[in-house]
């Protein structure tokens, strides 16, 4: 063996290990990315604006996202009540039932009244609440 045939080895040896690492992290960074709880990884809003409080008509609702969760915000003759939208039964998303002023589930009929209790259906605990406050005429939601 001469001197160039060791450097041919030695470069592919290295172009190797430097593949298997390159094909290592490409493997390994989504799924330590997608095992990572995402509160972990930064600091998540502790308060989100729902909108002005005039922008709400009274019975109106508006789901948003906090935290990245959905979040059904409320307007009721009393104030603004706020509740995680995914429903506890199986984690649809659920709607405002006008008629009724209940929360449904489209899912499997579930409802939930005004303070998140279970009135029907199958969910088996309520909808978790989240703080409303009136801040300069914006609503904001704080997160659990
Ligand atoms: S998912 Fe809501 S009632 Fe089943």
């Amino acid at each position: 063996m001469n001197s160039k045939n060791i450097h041919r080895r030695t470069f592919l040896d290295w172009l190797l290990g430097a593949g298997l690492v390159v094909w290592a992290i490409g493997f390994v960074a989504p799924v330590v990315a997608y095992l990572w709880p995402a509160q972990r990884r930064g600091p998540g809003a502790q308060a989100v604006s729902a909108g002005k409080q005039q922008d709400f008509a009274e019975w109106q609702t508006k789901i948003i996202a906090l935290n990245g969760q959905p979040v059904i915000v409320i307007r009721t003759p009393q104030g603004f009540r706020a509740f995680s939208a995914i429903c506890t039964h199986l984690g649809c998303i659920v709607t405002w039932d006008a008629a009724r002023h209940l929360v449904a589930c489209p899912c499997h009929a579930g409802l939930f009244d005004l303070n998140g209790r279970v009135v029907g259906g199958p969910p088996p605990r309520p909808l978790m609440e989240y703080g409303v406050a009136v801040v300069n005429n914006e609503v904001m939601i704080k997160s659990a």
